[in-house]
């Protein structure tokens, strides 16, 4: 499944592989100015590469390494000749992809071996300049997009939305709530999310999930440290575990979250337990 939407230059890409007709994960990816942000998942290319005729990419610049937003890089160098720019971190990944989890395999398909060239500090777009902003959170590498006149935010992976859903394995509670501040200070109008495409109130947002993923964390601590368990701890903040844990081959969960709120509780102390100042606005 592949639908486009156009707002004003930006273009939308609505990308999911289907079963039975039915989109399995979405992930939106975005043209602006001859530059394409992520590319969607390899499962889909033959389709993405179509639409792409009429959107012909001159450079294409990735969020970060996950195979539903690099899935195509590839292809679209082959096709279109446009260089990738990449992070560090993400450049060994995107050149020498490690082997990924089945749920992976089915849902997005491996993305191909691709060779990056190095992002700057920022990166062109037509008449639009976009100021690359490292995150990290959702993986290491993870990287927004701002574009400071119209205040869009392309935000990849890291935003997703405000509620607890669960972590992958690995990601860094401190990184998250970092990148959100980051992300904050630049008051953004506009988040072009990669899982629920255009939102509005950006800055909003951003505060409300940062306030509340940090009351969470100061909630988890404040248990911990009166004795409770890991275990009574997952019950009783997060609601249990998820199902998705189980179908991920244990790769994705809420107990992951706990994990890096548990690993770097000196975070939460002292001082630092304060609401973020941007949560009135
Ligand atoms: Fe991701």
């Amino acid at each position: 499944m592949l639908k486009i939407k156009q707002y004003g230059d930006v273009t939308e890409f609505k990308a999911a592989k289907t079963i039975l007709g039915r989109p399995i994960y979405k992930t939106h990816f975005y043209y602006l100015g001859g530059l394409l942000i992520d590319t969607g998942p390899h499962h889909i290319a033959d389709e993405i590469l179509e639409a792409l005729q009429n959107y012909p990419p001159e450079k294409v610049v990735i969020t970060h390494q996950h195979e539903d937003h690099t899935g195509n890089c590839k292809r679209i160098t082959e096709e279109f000749g446009a260089p990738i720019y990449a992070r560090p971190e993400a450049a060994g990944v995107l050149a020498n992809p490690p082997e990924i989890e089945i749920y992976r395999k089915i849902m997005w398909g491996n993305a191909p071996a691709v060779k990056t060239e190095p992002l700057d500090s920022y990166i062109l777009a037509g008449g639009y300049r976009l100021e690359a902003i490292h995150t990290g959170g959702h993986s290491y590498d993870h990287t927004c997009y701002f574009e400071p006149q119209n205040r869009w935010l392309f935000a990849g992976d890291f935003y997703l939305g405000e509620n607890l859903n669960g972590f992958m394995i690995g990601e860094n509670i401190v990184e998250h709530l970092t990148g959100l501040k980051k992300l904050i200070a630049l008051e953004p109008e506009i988040i072009f999310c990669g899982l629920k495409g255009r939102l509005t109130n950006a800055k909003e947002r951003l505060v409300r999930k940062h306030n509340s993923w940090w009351h969470l964390c100061c909630e988890v601590k404040e248990l911990y440290e009166a004795g409770k368990s890991s275990s009574k701890i997952l019950s009783e903040v997060f609601g249990g575990e998820i199902f998705f844990y189980y179908f991920s081959q244990n790769n994705w969960g809420r107990c992951f979250m706990l994990d890096t709120i548990l690993d770097n509780l000196d975070y939460f102390d002292g001082n630092k337990r304060t609401t973020h100042k941007g949560c009135s606005n």
